[in-house]
């Protein structure tokens, strides 16, 4: 938040502005029952504004509130404390959720208000020019330093909401790495049970079971071939990151129905019907694994 004095170097505020504010202090006080007038009866009157004073204590409370701010922008004592208070009514605002365009609003029709009164009350031309030119000021540099406090009070109430968000990220980030790796310690587990099948069709194959020996094993290395990619894919995922192929998982899927059906087709001489459903078997997650590489190649 910048300091009052640049605040008021930047809006050129001088001692000739708050001279002429103070100029401007009886006029004001005669008439600040209308200006509260027009600012009350605005509120009142816009359905989301009012909900703010449906309490009649509060009303009145808030209403005495903007009637002493209204009273001390002719006051001349433009002090820390001045500007202390304005940073509380933007704080004061965002605690109770007053949307900073009810505020904007607001000081619109303070700042009509003063150029009517001004360009009834004053009669010499320059001298209107002069004071509207303070009092534009005083309502800008108000606004400033109420919507600057909005803004730092809402960082404020938000962080803390960003800090449970990248919490809660950071979690998942860490629990979907740890889901990987038992993933990938299963995939390596299941490596280990398909080379013990091949262990025991090669055994097959040394006993003299040629026939059952081979088609099994060649069923096993596919199994294994695809298992192979699998774990492969896992690992750049973890390394990498970005997303993992489903396909594969379906190609696990589809090479352990082809192998089923090469050992019972060649081995078990099944009846014709065990053999349809198979084909059907193979057709169906042949389809599966073509429409998901499909997509896959599409998203990349
Ligand atoms: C020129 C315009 C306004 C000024 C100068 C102003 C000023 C203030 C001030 C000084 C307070 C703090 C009162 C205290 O010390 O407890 C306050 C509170 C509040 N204001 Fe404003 N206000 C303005 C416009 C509005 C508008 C348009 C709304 C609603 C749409 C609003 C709603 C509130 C609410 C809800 C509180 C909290 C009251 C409480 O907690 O009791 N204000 N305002």
């Amino acid at each position: 938040m910048r300091s009052f004095r640049e605040i008021k170097l930047h809006y050129n505020f001088t001692a000739e502005d708050e001279k002429r504010l103070v100029s401007l202090q009886n006029l004001m006080t005669e008439n600040v029952d209308k200006a509260m007038d027009a600012l009350h009866s605005w509120i009142l009157q816009t359905k989301e504004a009012a909900v703010f004073f449906s309490d009649d204590n509060r009303k009145s409370h808030i209403f005495g509130a903007q009637k002493k701010w209204f009273l001390n922008l002719f006051s001349g004592n433009y002090d820390n404390n001045y500007y202390e208070s304005l940073i509380r009514i933007g704080q004061v605002h965002v605690k109770r959720f007053v949307d900073a365009h009810f505020m904007n609003r607001s000081v619109n029709i303070i700042r009509n208000f003063c150029v009517n009164i001004i360009s009834s009350h004053i009669e010499s031309m320059d001298e209107q020019a002069r004071l509207l030119i303070s009092v534009e000021k005083i309502l800008d540099i108000n606004l400033d330093i109420i919507t600057s406090s909005y803004i730092e009070e809402e960082i404020k109430t938000y962080s803390p909401a960003y800090k449970v968000k990248s919490a809660l990220l950071s979690f998942s980030e860490r629990f979907s790495q740890f889901m990987n790796l038992i993933l990938l310690l299963a995939l390596i587990t299941l490596t280990l049970g398909v080379v013990g099948l091949l262990v025991y069709d090669v055994r097959s194959i040394i006993v003299g079971n040629f026939k059952h020996g081979i088609i099994s094993a060649l069923g096993s290395l596919l199994l294994l071939w695809v298992i192979i990619e699998l774990i492969n894919t896992e690992i750049s995922h973890l390394k990498k990151g970005g997303r993992l192929q489903i396909s594969l998982f379906i190609g696990v899927a589809l090479v352990t129905v082809i192998r089923e059906i090469m050992i019972t087709v060649k081995l078990q001489k099944p009846e014709i019907e065990v053999v349809y459903y198979l084909i059907a078997a193979i057709l169906a997650i042949g389809l599966v694994y073509w429409l998901i590489k499909k997509t896959e190649v599409e998203i990349k």
